[in-house]
């Protein structure tokens, strides 16, 4: 593996969840890998999960971090080539990236899109950039389009349910911001992967891109798709083909109890953080799976990183 950036990265997606399994049920049996190595996180956006969980790995496997909030605490970057650097940024990633690569051994990199200019986005131009000139792999912690590590730790707990073949639905759930589509597209590119049973429900304009949706059900009548399901995975995402664009008055996807009792007494899962009585109800939020799920974000992370220690060896 080069680079740890969407499923298709990874040769084998089923064999990292099952290293993933043994992480947990093992955590410290690696813990040699990691010796004087180095694992630098950097976030260009906030984080509580992906940062404490991926520490929490490289910790477990006997890395050092060091995590940088690269835009509060460093110098602003120009991305562009052949800028006269005459503005307000002080350093070109090219550099910037190049010096990271120096102090470590794997690079970790969080950064969401603008969800204004679409094509500049799906190309992952930042994320991008970090391939370009590190030296060492990359690893994303959620780039502007997938989030690589939630859709692996959630593939675990889907996997520690032992349903056989289980009924997945990603459902759009409302919210007052526009966010990203990365979540949702990683967890049905794993899905696809993994050749589980996908449907997705949202409301119509609010499809995934179709690279995305090729090959998954699609079903806009949220309380049709809920019926028989063993796994209800909410997210919101703001709209693909309008993009960046919320929607009105789409409160009624929210997910609640009457709703719910339409599945095969399904799980909940989402990828937290999560408005409570807006995206989900208390209820179904307080009898859900999240805490276990985000549980396994530290040995999806640790998975991901024993594969690279491993081939430095
Ligand atoms: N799910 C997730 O990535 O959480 P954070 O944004 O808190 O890292």
């Amino acid at each position: 593996m080069k680079n740890f950036t969407s499923v298709t990265d990874v040769e084998d997606p089923i064999a990292l969840i099952k290293k993933a399994a043994l992480c947990k049920k093992s955590p410290f049996e690696n813990d040699h890998l990691g010796k004087h190595k180095t694992l630098g996180l950097i976030f260009f956006n906030p984080s509580l999960r992906t940062r404490l969980s991926t520490q929490r790995a490289a910790y477990n496997l006997g890395m050092n971090v060091i995590v940088m909030n690269i835009d509060k605490d460093s110098w602003k970057l120009e991305f562009e080539d052949g800028q006269i650097m005459n503005s307000d940024k002080a350093e070109h990633v090219k550099e910037a990236v190049a010096v990271m690569s120096q102090y470590c051994d794997l690079l970790g990199v969080r950064t969401f899109p603008g969800l204004v200019n679409r094509d500049e986005d799906y190309s992952e131009f930042i994320l991008n950039q970090f391939i370009k000139y590190s030296s060492v792999p990359i690893i994303s912690l959620e780039s502007a389009t997938l989030h690589p590590l939630q859709s692996l730790a959630d593939m675990l707990t889907i996997d520690e349910l032992k349903i056989v073949k289980p009924k997945i639905v990603l459902t759009w759930a409302p919210h007052i911001r526009a966010l990203p589509q990365a979540v949702s597209n990683s967890f049905v590119e794993w899905c696809k992967a993994s050749q589980a049973d996908i449907t997705v429900t949202c409301p119509e304009g609010f499809e995934l891109s179709p690279e995305f949706m090729e090959g998954v059900k699609l079903e806009h009548n949220q309380k049709e798709a809920f019926k028989g399901a063993d796994i209800i995975y909410a997210k919101n995402w703001s709209s693909f083909n309008d993009y960046g664009k919320i929607g009105q008055n789409l409160d009624h996807w929210i997910v609640d109890q009457e709703k719910m009792n339409l599945t095969n007494q399904a799980k909940f899962m989402h990828c937290l953080p999560v408005r409570r009585n807006l995206v989900v109800s208390d209820e179904v939020l307080d009898s859900s799976i999240v805490i276990e799920e985000a549980n396994n974000r530290t040995y999806a992370a640790q998975a991901v990183l024993q594969e690279f220690l491993t081939s430095m060896k």
